[in-house]
């Protein structure tokens, strides 16, 4: 199985940061967003990448590399405009050819990554898996109907949502979707959708399961979701001590300190980070 990792897009809605930055490279908990995707999917056993990237594909490439830092090939693949997600899937196709891939979108992070989803996809081989989380504003998504527990229906940012279940960017197809993607019109933002992508295989009688996700998960398009990210990997931090906390020192909350020789102390002691490695990253 193959990865197509999307990291084309401008980051239009997380100016100005992006002004300065690449979107995917903007850093959640010191680490590029897109560096969470890289992991998720190696984690799950894949080895061979496509990166679909566009303006900032220099930056990308010299943040990833080859991939070798997380056991990964990653092939490059420019994306000449930000045309859709489908388009971008579309012009991998001599990547993939004709192996199951799972698409994930650069911006997206979920917390227990991408292995059982994949797992469950193998195992059963379905024509295309979605995965689905309960949100509170489903509008600003791709939004799921069910009907007796089967995607019926799937709408890209509906003004009125059928459902609480947005679309989260992480999907798995075989070869099949190629077929829909040839007709594909592009929607009212003038793209190609992956959501109508999709639609169209379930038009066609294709079978298309879904998975609902019980862990969090973020699209970190907008600046709150940024925050919101960081905030939530934070917690998943497991607090530790490898170093020396004077007496007088209190630490409080999820504080990680890293072992090293020696160590000064902040100007400010009523920080809560009251140490400073002299290393610092
Ligand atoms: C895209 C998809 C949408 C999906 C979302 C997940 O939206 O079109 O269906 O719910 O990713 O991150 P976009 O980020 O292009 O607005």
């Amino acid at each position: 199985m193959k990865a197509l990792i999307l990291a084309g897009g401008k980051g239009t809605r997380l100016r100005p940061i992006t002004h300065t930055f690449a979107k995917q490279l903007v850093p959640i908990a010191n680490k590029p967003i897109l560096f969470y995707g890289l992991e998720a999917v190696a984690q799950a056993g894949i080895t061979e990448v496509g990166m679909i990237v566009g303006d900032t594909r220099e930056e990308i490439r010299a943040a990833v590399g080859d991939g070798a830092r997380w056991g990964l090939r990653v092939t490059y693949i420019p994306q000449e405009a930000p045309l859709g997600l489908a388009h971008a899937v579309k012009i991998a196709k001599d990547f993939l050819s004709n192996d199951q891939f799972v698409v994930y979108l650069g911006d997206n992070l979920i917390k227990d990554g991408i292995t059982p989803f994949i797992k469950g996809f193998i195992q059963r081989r379905p024509n295309a898996q979605i995965l689905l989380a309960k949100v509170p504003h489903p509008e600003r998504f791709g939004v799921a109907e069910l009907v007796e527990g089967r995607v019926v229906h799937l709408d890209e940012k509906p003004l009125h949502p059928k459902s609480e279940l947005a679309l989260v960017g992480v999907y798995l197809f075989d070869s099949t979707v190629f077929e829909i993607l040839g007709d594909l019109k592009p929607s009212w933002r003038g793209e190609l959708e992956i959501t109508d992508a999709i639609q169209g295989l379930i038009d066609r009688g294709y079978e298309v399961r879904h998975y609902v996700i019980s862990g969090w998960w973020k699209d970190t398009g907008r600046l709150e979701d940024l925050l919101e990210a960081n905030r939530l990997v934070l917690e998943t931090l497991t607090t530790s001590n490898a170093g020396q906390v004077a007496p007088d020192v209190r630490l409080e909350g999820k504080v990680i300190i890293d072992g090293f020789e020696g160590f000064t102390e902040s100007r400010d002691r009523s920080s809560v980070n009251v140490l400073r490695s002299k290393n610092p990253q």
